[in-house]
């Protein structure tokens, strides 16, 4: 059988460390065919990244801190100067200050929302404007542009706060990217993943009961699992995704359909 990916370049930004959404896509990505171009953050990542990008046979790593816009100016010119066309770009990419993710959302400061609306959501953006020109035209395919979100922005999740609102701004930004960029053949999409244990999530005061409670509420009874997320970046960076933008795509046990439950 043919894989999905065969002949497409991938480039995955956020991967930190093996337990990363973004490691788990790069392997179904690895596994389905495709080239890979890992991204880390700066240096404290570069060697672990090396290391896993070594581990699945990557094309190349290179460094890329969203939040400088020389950082990404000169990841397109690298890509751009060795002719690179990439098809895939997996943003899975975020971050806030870890007492806005403890103390009650009201007493959010200004920087510390600026800073991960800037992060988490400004990013995909910029990571938009420095990619799509380096996708096939689109006669030859256009792209695909995968996003991670978190059910957080549509509904109130106890502690996750100011992410919860940069969340929301990403899926807004998601869809106006879709909009813009459609007409290129770049689709633009969010996957909504279910509650993982990762660096990030450790940030979040009290994530351990939130992976308790979800495993109950969830309609499947069980968390999920970051190879589902994965697949999920699969079917929407490959062919069988050509027709789907603008969408968020939950993969997340069905967790995302509950109200309340267990009153009985
Ligand atoms: N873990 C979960 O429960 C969960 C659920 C839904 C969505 N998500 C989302 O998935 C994505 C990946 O998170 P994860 O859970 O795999 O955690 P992770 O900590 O493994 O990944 C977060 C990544 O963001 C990168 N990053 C942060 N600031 C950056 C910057 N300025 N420049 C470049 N990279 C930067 C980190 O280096 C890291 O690789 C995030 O958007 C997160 O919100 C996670």
């Amino acid at each position: 059988m043919p894989r999905l990916l065969e002949g497409k370049t991938a480039l995955i930004l956020g991967v930190a460390n093996r337990w990363s959404l973004a490691y788990a896509i790069a392997q179904a990505f690895a596994r389905e065919g495709a080239r890979l171009i890992l991204t880390y953050q700066g240096d404290r990542q570069k060697l672990t990244v090396e290391e896993l990008a070594a581990e699945l046979k990557a094309h190349q790593t290179l460094a890329c801190d969203v939040s400088q816009d020389d950082q990404l100016a000169n990841l397109t010119s690298q890509l751009q100067s060795q002719g690179t066309v990439l098809n895939a770009v997996v943003h899975s990419i975020a971050f806030a200050n870890r007492e806005d993710l403890s103390r009650p959302f009201v007493e959010t400061s200004r920087a510390g929302f600026a800073l991960a609306q800037d992060v988490s959501a400004f990013s995909l953006v910029a990571v938009a404007r420095a990619t799509a020109p380096l996708m096939p035209p689109k006669d030859q395919g256009g792209g695909s542009i995968i996003t991670l979100t978190y059910l957080g922005s549509t509904r109130v999740v106890e502690n996750y706060n100011v992410m919860g609102v940069a969340k929301a701004a990403l899926e807004a930004a998601m869809r106006y990217l879709a909009s813009d960029l459609g007409a290129s053949n770049i689709r633009v999409n969010a996957i909504s993943a279910g509650a993982v244990k990762t660096a990030s999530a450790r940030g979040i005061r009290g994530f351990s009961k939130m992976l308790e409670g979800a495993a109950h509420l969830a309609p499947l009874r069980r968390n999920t699992d970051p190879a589902e997320v994965a697949d999920a970046a699969v079917f929407l960076a490959s062919d069988l995704g050509r027709g789907v933008t603008g969408n968020v795509l939950y993969v997340d046990a069905g967790m995302q359909i509950m109200g309340f439950a267990g009153l009985e």
